[in-house]
Formats: structure tokens, sequence, C-alpha cells
């Protein structure tokens, strides 16, 4: 295994580039045929491996299914991900462009490269490994791949429940998350939920003459920015009538056991260049970003954007809205609470649409899981370090699906690191990250025999 995976390197790294040049964004019709390109690119990655591949359209982009079945008898590990990509705005912001990848000081520079196609290539090249090196593998391995992530695995929750004999496995292994420190091996057990609303104001029939109108007329720029302050309140408590009602407080072992997590609030804000880390409070910033509903603007849209100054009052402004859940709270419910709630706040003089964008639910996986133990023990050989057992932020909408529907264990193995720039300009993953994975994963699949 360590010369095949020494000698194969540079191709192992080549196959990733060619995955990372399909601009596969997801949200962004005209990429359609891209999302496709990058299904298929993974197929006949898996086909040549010897998986019985099929690629199956949905209502949206397409899913990966590849399944390599050993013997009946042994341990089926299901391995998901994600194709598709975010957006690259705002592109002036990238140093190479972002479906260029290019290499630098030991980091490859492409979107989609951390988040989160080079973590699922890397199983994908470690199944190679034990396959070329042992003529079979140690468990019975599907992957399931999908286009659709980014925008909310709108289509996958119903192909679950469709394809559940097909699905049929005893883990799911995901690595679409991040290590909590460079070589700090990671099992993620815990992912919020969301919900996202679109808000729109509107106030007079027509953008206006802000000498000859203002003062006369209501700004709906003036009304949204209003609206979304009163959001959170002096404490950093957000306002939404009900909003907390089914909110988990963090435990006294979970908060001891937070503290000895390796985060600096100090580095945090430095790293990102930050004054201050505001928020709810009471609580930490990592008791907040993991374990704290939030509720964040993500974007906001109204009136003159051009350069220089034009005096104008708009006829409409619109806001997005985003709620990162904890467990019990639903997302239908804080969605229903928050539109509600924006309906009474807003004054009668403007007129407010509100439309539910998408949402995912929570997910906590218990840390004493077979399924766990197995993957930190192999985790700590492969690493040889002990695992850390972290929270995100971050969701994964599907997660919850699998642990309801298919009534399996997950396991959140993170390869990328916090700072890859997810969503973000000049996103990176570590080539070190990458081949790390990739012997972790061919560690992880052998322990996982054991299941
Ligand atoms: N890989 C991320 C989820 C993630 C982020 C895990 C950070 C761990 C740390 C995933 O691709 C993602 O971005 N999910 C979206 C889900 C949404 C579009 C429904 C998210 O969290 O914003
Ligand atoms: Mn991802
Ligand atoms: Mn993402």
């Amino acid at each position: 295994m360590f010369s095949y995976l020494k000698n194969n390197k540079e191709r192992q790294l080549n196959e990733l580039i060619e995955l990372l040049k399909i601009p596969s964004v997801s949200t962004d019709v005209n990429h359609n045929d891209d999302l496709v390109r990058a299904a298929n690119y993974l197929i006949n990655q898996l086909d040549d491996l010897g998986f019985a591949t099929e690629l199956r359209a949905t209502a949206g982009h397409p899913i990966v299914l590849a399944n390599y079945i050993v013997d009946k008898s042994l341990p089926t590990v299901l391995i998901y991900g994600h194709y598709d990509v975010q957006p690259v705005d705002p592109i002036s912001e990238w140093s190479n462009p972002p479906f260029e990848p290019t290499i630098k000081d030991g980091k490859i520079f492409a979107r989609g490269s951390s988040d989160d196609k080079g973590q699922i290539f890397a199983h994908i090249k470690a199944v190679e490994a034990l396959i070329k090196t042992t003529d079979t593998l140690p468990v019975n391995v599907k992957f399931l791949i999908e286009g659709e992530e980014e925008i909310g695995s709108p289509n996958l929750g119903p192909f679950l429940i469709q394809e559940k004999e097909n699905l049929a496995c005893e883990l799911v292994l995901i690595s679409d998350s991040a290590m909590i420190a460079p070589d700090t091996p990671t099992i993620t057990y815990g992912l919020k939920g969301l919900a996202y609303i679109e808000l729109e104001v509107i106030a007079a029939n027509r953008d206006l003459h802000s000498g000859a109108y203002g003062g006369g007329v209501p700004n709906p720029i003036n009304v949204l920015a209003k609206m979304i302050a009163s959001l959170h309140d002096e404490n950093g408590k957000i306002t939404v009538p009900g909003f907390y009602d089914d909110v988990i407080e963090i435990s006294v072992q979970e908060k001891a056991a937070f503290e000895k997590v390796p985060f600096d609030e100090k580095e945090f804000a430095e790293e990102i260049a930050l004054k201050g880390t505001p928020g709810e409070a009471g609580y930490t910033v990592l008791e907040r970003i993991w374990a704290r509903p939030t509720l964040d603007v993500n974007g906001i849209k109204g009136g003159f954007q051009g350069e220089g100054a034009k005096t104008v009052i708009a006829s409409k402004a619109s806001a997005k809205i985003s709620c990162r859940l904890v467990s019990n709270q639903d997302p239908k419910d804080i969605t229903k609470k928050l539109i509600k709630h924006l309906e009474d706040i807003a004054p009668s003089y403007v007129s407010i649409k509100a439309i539910d964008l998408h949402g995912a639910k929570t997910a906590l996986s218990p840390l004493d899981s077979k399924a766990v133990k197995l993957t930190a023990k192999a985790l700590e050989k492969a690493f040889g370090k002990e695992v850390i057992f972290a929270r995100t932020g971050g969701s994964i909408p599907i997660v919850n699906n699998f642990q309801e529907e298919l009534g399996v264990d997950v396991v959140l193995v993170g390869f990328g690191l916090e700072n890859d720039g997810a969503h973000s300009p000049n996103e990176k993953f570590e080539l070190s990250n990458y081949y790390s994975a990739i012997n972790a994963s061919t560690e992880i699949l052998t322990e996982l025999a054991k299941f």
C-alpha cells in the first residue's frame, strides 16, 4: 500500500485536477451540462475500478451510484459526497481562475477543491489503491455522490426512500467537513440545520426622485434595514417568538468537552483579521458556532448599486436570511415562525413577500457507536494522533435522512481545514490533506471490516 500510494501520487493528483476543471455549479442552470460531465467523470473512474455504476437522473442534477459487492457477509459502507460546487462570486477576488486548478505552496486552489470534490475523490483513490494492491476490498463499498448538496439536496431525500434496498448498508461514511487543526484527525458528530428565506419589502410602484418624494414616502431599504436590525436584541438573542422553544441547551459535559478542543478565540479572530467576536451573550465563540442557533443576512439588494451617487428612493428591497439550527429545532417550524414574525413587524405602509428557499434538519451522532469507534481507531493509526470530536456550524441536509430513514450510523470524517475557504474566493485543499485522506480512507475501510 505504502509504495502504491507513493508511486501513484502524481496521477492521483492529476485525476483530481481533471474533476476540478469542471465548473459544476449547481445553482446556475447555465452549468447543467457541467454537472452531467462531472457526474460522468466519477462514473468512469468507478467503472474502471470494477464498480457496478449507474447515473440516475432526477428532477435536478443526476446522482452517481456505484456498488462494489465483495461478499454479502461483509459489512457494507456507503460513502456519500457531492460533486456540485458553490458559485465563484466575487470572481475578481480570485488570484487564479476558479476552474483552472493551480498548485502553489503545497495547496491546490480551485472551487470545490476542499468542498467537496477533493474529499470525495480521496475515497475513490483509496478504494483504487485497495483494489490495485489486494485485488479486492475489505468491505462492500457503495458510493452515493450527488450534485445538489449546495442547493439543499431537494431530490436526494425522496431518492433515499425509493432506493432504500439498493442503498442498504451498515453505516454511512462522509468526508465533507474539516479537521479541527492540521494533521489532527477529527470526527464531526454534530451538524446544524438550516432555514433559509428570502424577504422582499415593497413600497411605491416605481423608483422615485429622492428629493421630490423623500420625506413624504416610505423607503423600503430603510424599512428592511430596521426590520433586520430588530431580529436580534441587545444580548444577541433572536427575537422571533418561539425561536428557542425546541433548542436543547448545551450540557455541562459537552461544554467541558468543548473547552478541551484546540480552539483559540484570539487566533480565530486574527486569522480573519477581525477586531472582535460579538454574539449571543453567555456563550463562547465555539459554543455559538457549534451548538447555538443563529440568524444571519446572507445578501441584501435594493436601490442604486452602480458607481457614484444617484438620488433615488427604490420601490423595493430584499434580503436573504438564514437561520442555522440546533436540535430539536425543525426547519419548517422555524421558517413559519420567522415569516409570521416578519409579517407582524412590517409596517402597514409596505407590503412584504417572503419565500422559503430551502432547509436542512439538524444531525447529531452518538459518540459511542461501533462505527465511530472503529473509524476513530483507524484514524489514530493513520495519523498517529488522538481523534478530536467536533461539532460544526455547517449543514449537510441528507445526514438526518440517513439516520432517520435508513436507520444507520453516520460517521463524518473531515479532511478539509476550516481555512480552506469553502464557499469563498481562492478555495484550496492542502495536498498533504489529500494524500493523508487517501491513506486514512484505506485504514478506515480496512478497520470497518470488523463491523
Ligand atoms: N461541506 C459543507 C457543510 C459543512 C460546512 C460541514 C462547514 C462542516 C463545516 C456543505 O457543502 C455545505 O456547504 N452545506 C450547506 C448546506 C446548505 C446549502 C443546505 C451549508 O452548510 O451552507
Ligand atoms: Mn460540502
Ligand atoms: Mn458547501
